[in-house]
């Protein structure tokens, strides 16, 4: 679990991020902050595409950058929306987390009082891994 100053520092990171996303089609902003387990915040917002099926979550893209950067591992991940109600990860993305972060914490939260916290085991239970393959 991150501490709380990690937690605020994450959700602002989300929500800032979310402001960057690039979502002409769906209009549906995103922003997500990954907290690496070396303690580093790292932030991504969606990307949407022309041929739709390109699109890029926010969680993934902030994961891809935390990995790009040299980080092997995630604890937490936060999911902003400008919603009244909080969003949970797709489960494209919930595959992904479970790559770097079959342990993490997944808090969603949203403009509204809504937040969801829960672990990736709970949303991705009897997750297909890097151990299936060994
Ligand atoms: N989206 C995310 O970025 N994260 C999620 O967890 C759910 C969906 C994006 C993808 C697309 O750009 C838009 O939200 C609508 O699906």
């Amino acid at each position: 679990m991150p501490t709380d100053l990690q937690l605020k520092k994450l959700k602002s990171a989300a929500q800032a991020a979310s402001r960057r996303a690039y979502a002409p089609y769906s209009k549906f902003h995103v922003g997500a902050a990954v907290l690496a387990n070396s303690g580093k915040i790292y932030a991504g917002c969606n990307v949407e595409n022309a041929s739709y099926g390109l699109t890029n979550c926010a969680e993934r893209t902030a994961i891809f950058s935390a990995i790009a950067a040299g980080e092997k591992s995630i604890a937490c991940v936060v999911v902003y929306t400008p919603t009244k109600t909080a969003t949970a990860p797709c489960g494209a993305c919930r595959q992904v987390i479970n790559e770097f972060g079959p342990s993490a914490q997944i808090i969603s939260c949203c403009a509204g009082r809504e937040q969801i916290a829960v672990s990736l085991e709970a949303l991705l239970p009897g997750a297909f891994g890097p151990a299936d393959l060994a």
